[in-house]
């Protein structure tokens, strides 16, 4: 991995991937009949994720990976015979790595539906159970919850939306996140109480560009500790968005201009935050 791990935990872990650097945090194969391929190693298990190429399914990137080397670096985040879910899993990649690190059950949630049959192929390739898993295709807002779950995991879009480059497929559902790029966050910290059991946890990947304050601030309101896992700092990945590149910067430009977006040329940071709820850290869940 070309990134500089600068500390360990209790403190929160400092990555940094040198600008220019893409993939960084996984081993990407060369293409292969239309299908892109990556390894990345969680808690010791390898976890092999496939996409088509061209297709409507996001291959994982290093902002959504940022979330499984915090998994690696804080061994205590609680994933051993957890129920999960995992809010948005495109490839699937969260649900795959969760299940291979002891999770006893991951519900894979995604409004765009050709990740449901993306993770259940990613699933098998792994040798997961189908038992182990289940899919769900719906947006959050939506989803009805019968029983609460240990774990929640999310890596949200994070662009703003801008009719000039968005394109109403599964990449935009996959990165772009309404007028301030917050849809997706938004949605979760609304639901998280209905979501998470007592003494659960939301590990979350928080893009400096989507107001990480209002986040903490939101979480804190709402009775539940926050704690900064792991942050990277990297580059804005808009390899996607290369042809807009201007317009969608001149809206990033807006929201830093409110204090609604952090970013330094061309980099920015992904925090990966865990939340529990306090009530339920001090054993008086309801
Ligand atoms: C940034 S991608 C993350 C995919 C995968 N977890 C990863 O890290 O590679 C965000 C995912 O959230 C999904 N999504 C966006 N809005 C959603 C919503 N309202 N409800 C459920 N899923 C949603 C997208 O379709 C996309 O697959």
């Amino acid at each position: 991995m070309s990134t500089d791990v600068i500390s360990s935990p209790p403190q929160t872990v400092r990555v940094r991937i040198p600008a220019g650097a893409a993939n960084a945090l996984c081993q990407v194969r060369p293409i292969r009949s239309g299908m892109a391929s990556a390894e990345v190693v969680v808690r010791g298990r390898r976890v092999d994720i496939e996409t088509s190429d061209e297709g409507q399914v996001l291959f994982p990137t290093d902002v959504g990976l940022t979330l499984l080397t915090a998994l690696n670096a804080d061994p205590a985040l609680p994933v051993a015979g957890a129920r999960a879910l995992d809010i948005g899993c495109g490839s699937g990649l969260y649900t795959v790595a969760l299940a291979m690190a002891g999770a006893a059950h991951v519900t894979a949630l995604d409004v765009n539906p050709a990740c449901a049959d993306v993770t259940r192929d990613n699933a098998a390739r792994n040798g997961i159970r189908p038992a182990q898993i289940a899919t769900i295709v719906g947006d959050l807002a939506e989803l009805k919850v019968a029983e609460p779950w240990d774990l929640v995991v999310c890596n949200p879009p994070h662009f703003p939306h801008d009719p000039v480059y968005v394109a109403n497929d599964g990449i935009e559902a996959a990165l772009v996140g309404g007028s301030d790029g917050r849809a997706l966050y938004d949605v979760l910290l609304a639901r998280l109480d209905e979501l998470l059991a007592p003494g659960g946890t939301l590990l979350l990947t928080h893009s400096s560009l989507t107001d990480i304050p209002r986040t903490r601030q939101t979480l804190r309101r709402n009775g539940y500790e926050c704690r900064t896992v792991q942050v990277c700092e990297l580059d804005i990945p808009m390899r996607r968005y290369a042809k807009h590149r201007d317009v969608l910067l001149s809206r990033l430009y807006r929201l830093r201009a409110t204090e609604r977006a952090v970013f330094r040329g061309l980099r920015f940071e992904v925090h990966t935050l865990a939340s529990t709820r306090i009530d339920s850290l001090n054993g008086s869940g309801e």
